[in-house]
């Protein structure tokens, strides 16, 4: 198996980050290796961070500046190696290509070395739909106040203006931008209304503007074109929303904290008559202990004050080989009870 992020110097590192393989950042990579030991425009991108802790992932952040360049159109040399753009040069050759960007572009490329990876998987909303049915069944109440924490970009909070077809069943709005195909069979389908959204994210990103829409674009591996296709056609919703003043707040903040003082107030709707549903996707794993049991205790707190759903989809800690480590797959859970595992994308949902 490949170490991510291993070696004592950065060109260790930035070649054992993807191995041997054959894909654009594969090669990518290589070449940055190369260049670095070569006293190339990487070394002077990389100054300062060749100690940086195992995990920084600087050569993510390095590539995704490099996407991010290419995205605002100014090196369509290099765009023609990004299958996402409609590009199908043989991977091979990007390294010469992407390298002469590179060298053009080193203060900016120092700035990208910044910006941590942060992505916003709008797949998962298929799975945490499921969830959202399972709590609106158990409390028999359909009006939602939707809290997400760990939100990126928010684009989940969106999940009632996206399409979901799966065998025997489909949701949602039919001129939705976005379709979600799902193999999850015998799904019941139920009713809802969310009256109220909101999140919540230590680092949030704009999905309004274009700068966030490539920060999300730019950290998507080029060759996931379908992701790509996701990505944009829940941008495309988010606009359209937006324009209409139904704008998603994502504040910025942790996510036990902005509980509590969201938790603390009341709905806007009242509460009786409002089911509060706490969602997250693939945060846990990114949080302090500490974070987790704050989240934890405000939930329980809560649940003894109104009607409150906990919809979960993350990795769960599991002992390998005596250490414990993440699950490959992700669980979805609805108030800690797993209804089933689940692609880390979201999708196919083969719950
Ligand atoms: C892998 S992304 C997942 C984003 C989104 N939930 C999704 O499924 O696409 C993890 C997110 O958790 C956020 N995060 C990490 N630690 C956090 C914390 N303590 N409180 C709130 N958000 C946090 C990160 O900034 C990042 O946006």
């Amino acid at each position: 198996m490949v170490a991510f992020d291993a070696g004592e110097t950065l060109a260790e590192r930035f070649r054992s980050h993807m191995g041997d393989a054959p894909t654009v950042y594969g090669y990518a990579l290589r070449g940055m290796a190369d260049d670095w030991e070569a006293g190339g425009a990487t070394r002077e991108i990389c100054a300062g961070w060749e100690a940086s802790p195992t995990g920084t992932m600087i050569q993510l952040r390095y590539l995704a500046g490099i996407f991010r360049i290419v995205l605002r159109g100014e090196a369509p040399e290099l765009a023609a190696f990004y299958p996402c753009l409609g590009g199908s040069a043989p991977a091979e050759g990007v390294w010469p290509v992407m390298r002469e960007v590179a060298a053009r572009h080193v203060p900016e490329l120092r700035r990208a070395l910044d910006v941590v990876p942060q992505t916003n998987e709008p797949g998962r909303s298929a799975v945490l739909l499921l969830g959202l049915f399972e709590a609106v069944r158990r409390h028999g109440i359909r009006r939602v106040r939707l809290l997400e924490i760990g939100a990126s970009a928010g684009l989940n909070l969106y999940a009632d203006r996206f399409r979901y077809v799966g065998p025997g069943w489909e949701w949602g709005p039919t001129d939705s931008a976005l379709l979600l195909p799902t193999e999850a069979p015998h799904v019941r389908v139920e009713a809802f209304e969310i009256v109220d959204r909101r999140g919540c994210d230590l680092d949030p990103v704009d999905p309004t503007t274009s700068d966030g829409a490539d920060r999300l674009r730019s950290f998507v591996w080029p060759w996931h074109v379908a992701r790509h296709e996701r990505l944009s056609a829940a941008l495309a919703v988010v606009r359209v929303e937006a324009t209409a003043g139904r704008a998603a707040v994502v504040d910025r903040a942790g996510a036990g904290e902005w509980l509590e003082g969201q938790l603390a107030s009341r709905t806007p709707s009242g509460s009786a008559d409002v089911l509060t549903v706490v969602w997250q996707s693939v945060t846990r794993m990114y949080w302090p202990p500490s974070e987790g049991e704050r989240v934890d205790a405000v939930i329980a707190a809560a649940r003894r004050q109104r009607p409150l759903a906990h919809i979960t989809m993350e990795h769960p800690d599991e002992v390998v080989d005596g250490r414990v480590v993440h699950a490959r797959e992700a669980q979805l859970a609805v108030d800690g009870d797993p209804l089933g595992w689940v692609h880390p994308h979201g999708i196919p949902v083969w719950l």
